[in-house]
């Protein structure tokens, strides 16, 4: 059975997909700055090559080589454009793109080796709509969706397929701490009126469009980003 390893399982969209990909019988490992309690948890920050490597090492030594990697790992942030410090988009462009960028490149020879590989880039539909006072967090977004092309057209020769998931209003921990930091313009309830098939989006819900994409039918399809978001983004 194939080894997936799942960034951001410790928490909301990661912890769905790390929890359906084993129920589908693969082998799970997460890496995240908290543990998952679900899966083989490594404790690592994506931005830190150092602790992505040594992670990676452990999960080849329990499971074997990872030929699939969902990248969840990922952070908000809120700020008018004006009052943003250079800092802080920094940080986020290092966790959404620069960690894609470090995990990428540590599970590749695995893939490479193994002449088939399956990656997932959790983006947002953010980098679809546009989101103000999330400039930074909607740059890394879209620049993971580029990536994933780029990457997709680099690696389909070697049996690696690349899409991303852009899910929208997802009722995750960050989606109900942006609410209760009154950022989302109303509750999360509030939103449903505005999702044409009328409910809040579930970490399932993208776990679902993971494991397709992951799966051996889904070989012809790669350099692709699929909306998950009810309807709210077309
Ligand atoms: N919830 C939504 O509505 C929504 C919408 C669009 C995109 N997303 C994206 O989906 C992904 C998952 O988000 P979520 O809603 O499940 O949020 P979440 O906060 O519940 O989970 C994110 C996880 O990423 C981990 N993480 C953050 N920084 C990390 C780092 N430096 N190294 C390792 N792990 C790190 C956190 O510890 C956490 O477990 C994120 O990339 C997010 O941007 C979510």
């Amino acid at each position: 059975m194939k080894t997936a390893l799942v960034t951001g399982g410790g928490s909301g969209i990661g912890l769905a997909v790390a929890e359906r990909l084993k129920a589908d019988g693969y082998h799970v490992a997460t890496l995240d700055l908290h543990p998952s309690g679900t899966a083989f948890s490594q404790t690592a920050d994506v931005t830190d090559r150092a602790q992505v490597d040594a992670a990676l090492a452990a999960v080849r030594d329990r499971l074997g080589p990872v030929t699939i990697l969902v990248n969840a790992a990922g952070m908000d942030g809120f700020k008018r454009f004006q009052d943003l410090t250079f800092a802080a988009w920094q940080r986020v462009i290092d966790v959404n793109l620069n960690g894609v960028f470090h995990c990428v490149q540590a599970v590749l020879p695995d893939m490479l080796e193994a002449g088939w590989g399956r990656i997932v880039n959790i983006s947002s539909s953010s980098a679809q709509s546009g989101q103000q006072f999330m400039a930074h967090y909607v740059a890394s977004k879209s620049a993971v969706n580029g990536l994933t092309k780029a990457l997709a057209l680099e690696l389909g020769p070697a049996g690696i397929t690349v899409n991303a998931v852009p899910p929208g209003f997802i009722d995750t921990p960050m989606l109900r701490k942006a609410e209760s930091r009154e950022l989302i313009g109303g509750t999360v309830e509030d939103h449903i009126e505005r999702t044409p098939v009328r409910r809040v989006g579930r970490p399932e819900d993208i776990a679902a469009a993971c494991a397709f994409l992951i799966s051996e039918e889904a070989g012809y399809i790669t350099g692709q980003i699929l909306g998950v978001n009810g309807g709210r983004n077309t």
